[in-house]
Formats: C-alpha cells, sequence, structure tokens
C-alpha cells in the first residue's frame, strides 16, 4: 500500500469535501487502489493552519469547522504557517491547491504551484486560472522535476471530462470541442425560461453555490472562456490564451429574447466552441439559440455537457455536474489515482 501526504491550501467548500470523501472511501480507495490519503496540513488564510506529519483526523477537521467555524480550536498542532511554509514544511507528497484565485493572474496559486513542483511534490488543482494561463510553464517545471500535475477539476469538476478526452479520445482525433461549461449561466438562462427575471435568476445562482465569488467570470463568459483555453491546449495541441477567444456574456439578453427562442422551439444557451481548420482555429464562448433537438439543448439547471467530436468515433457527448462541494473534491481523488498510476 502507498500512503500520499496532502497538503491542502485552501480549506473551502472544495477542500472540505475532498476531506469528507478521504473520510468515507478510505477502506475503497486501500481496497481497489491500494493507496492510503493523510492530510498532513491544512493552511486557510481565514480558518487557521494545521499540520500534523502523522496525518490530521479528517472527521475532526470537520466536525470543528462545523462547530468553531474554524479550525484554529482542534487539538492537532496549530502551526499559524502561510501557504509557503507549509509547502515548505509540511512533509507533503502532493499539494493540492484550492486557495481563492484570481482568474486574470491566475494568483496566488501559480506561485505556489511552482514552489511545490520545484520542491519535488506533485499538484493536484482546480482552479483555472493558473491553467489557462500558465500550463506550459508549469507542465515544464513539473517535467524537469519528475513529478506530475492534475487538473481534472479545472472543467466539469469531478466529471472526467479532462481524463476521457486526454486518455480515451486523443488517438481518436479530436476535431471540435463544444459545450454548456458554466453552469451558473445555464441555471440563469433556465430560470428565465419558466419566468424569472435575470437578476432575482442570478441571486439564486449565487445562493445555490454556483457562482464564482463575483459573478461576473460567470455571466459575461470568463469563466467559460478559461475552460475552452484548457481543453483546446490540452486536448487540441493549440497555444490559446483567453485573447483568442471571441467572448460574450449573457448579460444582455432579455426576458423577451427567452420567449423568442421558445415561440421557434429553441433554447437559449452559453455554449463554448474550439474547432481546428486548415488555416487556424475558431474559438468562441456565446450566447447561442439551439433548437430543441440539439444534444445540449436538454442540459438542465447547472448541469455541464461536452460535445467532443471525433474522426474515428464521431460525436461523443458527456454530461455531468459542473460545480459542487464533494463533485469537485472529487475530481481531486481522480487526479490522485492518475498521479499513482502513471508513477508505477
Ligand atoms: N462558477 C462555475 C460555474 C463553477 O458556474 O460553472 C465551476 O467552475
Amino acid at each position: 500500500m502507498k500512503t500520499y501526504k496532502l497538503a491542502i491550501i485552501g480549506f473551502g467548500n472544495v477542500g472540505q469535501g475532498l476531506t469528507k470523501i478521504i473520510s468515507d472511501k478510505k477502506q475503497l480507495l486501500i481496497e481497489k487502489f491500494g493507496i492510503n490519503l493523510s492530510i498532513v496540513a491544512v493552511c486557510d488564510l481565514y480558518k487557521g493552519s494545521l499540520s500534523n506529519p502523522d496525518g490530521l483526523d479528517p472527521e475532526v477537521l470537520l466536525s470543528n469547522l462545523e462547530k468553531h467555524g474554524d479550525l484554529k480550536s482542534t487539538s492537532a498542532p496549530i502551526t499559524g504557517w502561510n501557504a509557503t511554509e507549509t509547502i515548505d514544511k509540511s512533509g507533503a507528497d502532493i499539494l493540492v491547491e484550492l486557495a481563492f484565485t484570481d482568474l486574470q493572474t491566475g494568483e496566488p496559486a501559480v506561485s505556489h504551484v511552482k514552489q511545490a513542483l520545484n520542491n519535488g511534490m506533485h499538484v493536484s488543482m482546480t482552479n483555472k486560472g493558473p491553467v489557462a494561463l500558465h500550463f506550459p510553464e508549469l507542465r515544464k517545471i513539473a517535467l524537469s522535476n519528475n513529478v506530475q500535475i492534475g487538473i481534472e477539476g479545472t472543467v466539469m469538476s469531478g466529471t472526467p471530462s479532462i481524463n476521457l478526452g486526454s486518455e480515451m479520445l486523443l488517438a481518436a482525433g479530436i476535431t471540435k470541442i463544444q459545450g454548456i461549461l458554466n453552469g451558473t449561466t445555464n441555471y440563469i438562462l433556465g430560470e428565465m425560461s419558466s419566468g424569472s427575471g435575470y437578476e432575482d435568476a442570478l441571486k439564486q445562482a449565487q445562493e445555490l453555490g454556483y457562482a464564482e465569488a463575483d459573478p461576473t467570470g460567470d455571466v459575461e463568459g470568463y469563466d467559460a472562456a478559461a475552460k475552452v483555453v484548457i481543453l483546446g491546449n490540452l486536448l487540441m495541441d493549440l497555444s490559446l490564451t483567453l485573447d483568442d477567444i471571441d467572448r460574450e456574456g449573457i448579460s444582455h439578453i432579455t426576458n423577451n429574447d427567452i420567449s423568442n427562442a421558445t415561440y421557434l422551439n429553441k433554447h437559449w444557451k452559453l455554449i463554448g466552441t474550439v474547432e481546428k481548420h486548415n488555416d487556424g482555429f475558431l474559438a468562441s464562448v456565446k450566447p447561442e439559440m439551439i433548437s430543441s433537438e440539439h444534444p445540449l439543448a436538454s442540459i438542465k439547471g447547472a448541469t455541464n455537457a461536452i460535445t467532443y467530436s471525433t474522426e474515428l468515433l464521431g460525436d461523443i457527448t458527456l454530461i455531468g455536474p459542473g460545480a459542487g462541494r464533494l463533485e469537485t473534491g472529487y475530481a481531486v481523488i481522480e487526479d490522485i489515482l492518475s498521479i499513482h498510476k502513471n508513477s508505477r
């Protein structure tokens, strides 16, 4: 059995979801995969920092947080370490990078990830910014240190969109990727078609925890654009930047636009597309009115979906959650399973 020591930076919804999974699935991970996951450090800007080289009890972490709203009151050694110190001193094998990160710069996650890779740690991260902006550089650092980076949670949370594309479909020749890549906007458009106003629907999406801290990233299409960049670069060998994406959000869509679509038996969806052409590529995020027969028309609520068009298999559509505490926490488990498989 192989034990992996994890340091978690950022202990919000995803970190807590991951901790719950590590507790609930401990035996299964040992029996089916031969891996034992031990959280040796947690560092959160607001909730405190703890470390124990013998492992922190996941249930105690979660119950303390629930009781006290922070991690400081736990019996584990309180280190007070910041993220940099946690990466340097915790003795972890894997950095789980979940800190709140700016989509425009990728910081502070990019710095944490570089530091960990240079220290010889593997990394699993769910933040889109570092991957959309700096992945080639991060991959180079990982290669030169003989470690791996997992990024499954950056697109469609734990729904295995990256794994499916990069492991199973890559050799089938992916020619086009098209999908609903943002749950918040799909939820808002769906609520508007049931009669809600835009502002009310956005408020509901925030209350349900789908929207980013600043929902501009969702409603103006930046979040989906980052996902298009990640998919295009990783699965279609492109070198896209966020500026390459022809981007338009949904904030200008009115209830009148929605009614007109319904009258025509169509649905407004925010669609992300990346497609190779002989003379380059097309990459966009924009609201499109699609007919009821289109495979993406039936995607409801905050669910995401991606259709991969391939040379050998035609179209393959993957539908699943795009956000959520356990759903994104599970993406980290998938990353660790890949790291384990590829290390052997
Ligand atoms: N705010 C994002 C969404 C969360 O609504 O899809 C996952 O990236």
